[in-house]
């Protein structure tokens, strides 16, 4: 017996074996099962993923425990300081950082990509006036599938990396449109000399005939540096609920642009990137920092459905290195755009109470990343039901580099869980009586 293997026991037939364990870089080993109901005749059971690793990886590495995340080896705080989305997209998809000639390369390349066919243009017009925008996100992602068909060879690696660039960089005028359709406004086609989250702003604020920097200042170099600070938190979280979908999709050989609107649903919950949308819908309830207990005491109760919305964390356990840098953010935005609503000191209210409170304590429940992402979309004039989209731009760098990395891989088997079948035993269709 080696230190690298563990053994596993059926006491039922008394047969044991010996499965390798798998070690990457760093973190903890996988046991590797593949062979285990051959072997054992049993399966294993793991529902919600608690103990499973579904893949191998080198993009994200997280450390729950210790609250580390990092992008290709780099920790995100110093990603955060120093650099811009576009350059975290490079090194998500390529594994290194850009050279400056890398770099400009690149941003031309998204700059080019940037625009949408205007027959996908045209599709927005079907969608009901009120229609979420992450409904059309999902809608209009989906069919981008129908404009290339002559690059949707998934064994050429160019076909790959193009389609990957289309996605990235077309992400933000599609959420741009999504929000013009909503209210009502014309589209605003994607400008060439705009940096990518100042583009992504003069598509979704400005008005006809006017310059993307507007009296209102949405384009402030401040907001600029909070959009690009949050899309580099948001790009990518290794194997979260969304990623997982898109490669489970991917497994089968859709083509990516149908993966990627399968992750675009999946993120829409609540309990992943519809968060920072509910964290907002939340606080406004809560109303006035007298009523927290009131709502803690909710949180706490079994009975009641209620969660503290932006807390918790699968994986972190003390603390979210993502909300660290989000709390700061949200002072200077909030310095730069003050508002009179009292949101953001009602939310340090909050987490004040519940980081006392032994119930939050003892089940290691911290405030995420989205505890305060909304309040800083917010202060930038991000209407709410766009706060979900927000995220779809920036995961959608962490999407593709998953999907790139998977479609490199040799030996790629379709994703196919096991059950347990719970229902009835074999019945017969004759035996029903009463007809
Ligand atoms: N408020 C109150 N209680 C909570 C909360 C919360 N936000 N989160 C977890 N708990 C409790 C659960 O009731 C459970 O209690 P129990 O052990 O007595 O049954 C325990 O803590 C563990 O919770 P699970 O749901 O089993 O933890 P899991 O890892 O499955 O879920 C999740 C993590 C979905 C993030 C959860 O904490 C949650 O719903 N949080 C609120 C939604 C949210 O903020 N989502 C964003 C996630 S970050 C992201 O996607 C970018």
């Amino acid at each position: 017996m080696t230190k690298d293997t563990v053994t596993i026991r059926n006491n039922a037939t008394d047969k044991e074996t010996e499965f390798s364990l798998l070690r990457g870089s760093v973190g903890t080993p996988a046991v590797d099962i593949g062979s285990l109901n051959k072997e054992l005749g049993v399966f294993t059971f793991d529902p919600g993923f608690m103990s499973t690793a579904s893949c191998k990886s080198a993009i994200t590495y997280i450390d729950g425990e210790k609250g580390i995340l990092l992008y290709r080896g780099y920790p995100i705080e110093q990603l955060a300081k120093n650099s811009s989305f576009v350059e975290v997209a490079y090194l998500l998809m390529n594994g290194e950082l850009p050279s400056e000639v890398e770099l400009l390369s690149f941003t031309d390349e998204i700059n080019q990509h940037s625009m949408i066919h205007e027959s996908l243009r045209i599709f927005f017009n079907g969608f009901h006036y009120d229609a979420h925008p992450m409904a059309m996100m999902v809608g209009v992602m989906g069919s981008l599938s129908a404009f290339y068909h002559s690059e949707l060879d998934m064994s050429d690696p160019e076909h790959r990396r193009i389609s990957a660039m289309r996605m990235v960089a077309k992400m933000p005028t599609i959420a741009a449109a999504s929000h013009r359709h909503s209210v009502g406004w014309p589209f605003v086609y994607p400008r060439q000399d705009l940096e990518y989250c100042e583009n992504f702003m003069n598509m979704m604020f400005s008005l006809p005939g006017q310059k993307y920097i507007d009296k209102n200042n949405y384009i402030d170099p401040i907001a600029v540096k909070a959009l690009n600070l949050l899309f580099i938190l948001h790009a990518d979280h290794e194997q979260n609920a969304s990623t997982s979908t898109v490669r489970l999709a991917s497994s089968t050989g859709a083509n990516p642009y149908a993966c990627v609107a399968a992750g675009i649903s999946a993120l829409w919950g609540p309990a992943h990137g519809g968060a920072n949308e509910a964290v907002l819908s939340m606080l406004a309830e809560i109303g006035t920092v007298d009523r927290i207990p009131k709502f803690i005491a909710k949180a706490k109760d079994k009975n009641d459905p209620f969660r503290l919305m932006g807390f918790g964390h699968r994986v972190y356990k003390n603390f979210d290195p993502r909300a660290t840098i989000t709390r700061e953010t949200c002072y200077e935005v909030l310095e730069k755009f003050p508002s009179d609503d009292p949101l953001f000191e009602l939310a340090i209210a909050l987490e004040e109470y519940a980081l006392k409170d032994d119930y939050f304590i003892e089940k290691k429940l911290y405030p995420n990343v989205d505890f305060y992402s909304g309040i800083i979309y917010k202060a930038l004039k991000i209407p709410e039901d766009m706060f979900t989209v927000m995220f779809v731009i920036a995961r959608t760098a962490g999407w593709v580099s998953h999907w790139l990395e998977m479609m490199s891989e040799p030996g790629q088997r379709i994703g196919r869980p096991r059950q347990i079948y719970t229902g009835y035993k074999n019945r017969d269709y004759s035996s029903i009586d009463n007809r």
